[in-house]
């Protein structure tokens, strides 16, 4: 599970579970593009206390340039790009509700930010990991893809489409040697989850634990395993599949 020297673009890096996977990955010696459309220097400061290398991109996943431009910064600080983790969503800002009420405006920020966001980036770093001779790329979906989240289906749609591109992808890239796999976490105590159920959050935290069989919630540092087999050699003939990290929630 070696990822020393590894060049992992971590997007949507500037708080909350992308925060966590920039600290770790850094902090195992891997270096690390932390990208997000928000201040990244609290995340740098974090894989620095680590000891980690790391730099920051201003990143809008959905624009094809600024993918582009981060891809190049991630190019010129490190000189080549071994993985990508497409983490950047829209998660926190997005209000929930019963299908019918969701705005026209919310349903196509999700579909453009969590959908066409994926592709872009994986546009943009695509050539570059190719390059370097294959490599791989984790897309983070979500239980409410893998289980059906009712009250938010612009979330769960783009998140089910998420998985359908990790799968086409896969297909497309195994010839590149490039791995692309996805990964389904439940419910993790972070910002983003405290703003999208907002008052509602308590019930729907315990509701969700109560669906797994090993029953309390996730932190954000329940996922670093996953993600970093998933960026190693480990896991070398991995790709196409959506990993759930559910605590036993949805069994296939
Ligand atoms: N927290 C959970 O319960 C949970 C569960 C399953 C899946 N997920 C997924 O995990 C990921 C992280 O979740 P989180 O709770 O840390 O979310 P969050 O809302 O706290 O963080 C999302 C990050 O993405 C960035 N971002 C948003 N729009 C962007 C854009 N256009 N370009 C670049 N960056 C952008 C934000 O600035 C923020 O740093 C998301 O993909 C989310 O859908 C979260």
């Amino acid at each position: 599970m070696n990822v020393e020297g590894k060049v992992i673009v971590v997007t949507g890096a500037a708080r909350g579970i992308g925060q966590e996977y920039a600290r770790y990955l850094g902090g195992i010696g891997a270096r690390i593009v932390i990208a997000d459309i928000n201040d990244c220097s609290n995340t740098l400061d974090l894989v620095k206390a680590e000891g980690g290398t790391a730099t920051a991109a201003k990143l809008d996943v959905a624009s094809a340039s600024s993918a582009m431009d981060m891809a190049q910064t991630a190019l010129d600080a490190f000189g080549h790009i071994d993985a990508l983790v497409n983490n950047a969503a829209l998660y926190g800002g997005l209000k929930g509700g019963r299908f019918d009420s969701i705005s026209e405006t919310d349903w196509d920020a999700a579909m453009t930010v969590n959908v066409k966001g994926t592709w872009n980036c994986c546009k943009a770093v695509v050539p570059a990991i190719r390059q370097a001779g294959g490599g791989s790329i984790v897309n983070i979906a979500s239980l409410a893809a893998t289980y059906g989240m009712p009250f938010g289906l612009h979330y769960t749609t783009s998140k089910a489409a998420v998985i359908g591109l990790t799968r086409g992808l896969a297909r497309e890239l195994g010839r590149d040697n490039i791995r692309v796999n996805a990964v389904a976490p439940s419910a993790v105590l972070t910002e983003g989850t405290r703003e999208f159920f907002a008052e509602k959050t308590d019930k729907a935290l315990d509701t969700i634990k109560m669906n797994q069989a090993i029953a309390r919630n996730l932190t954000p540092s329940d996922l670093v395993g996953t993600i970093h087999w998933l960026v190693s050699d480990a896991s070398q003939l991995v790709t196409g599949q959506t990993i759930a990290v559910d605590g036993g929630t949805v069994m296939h």
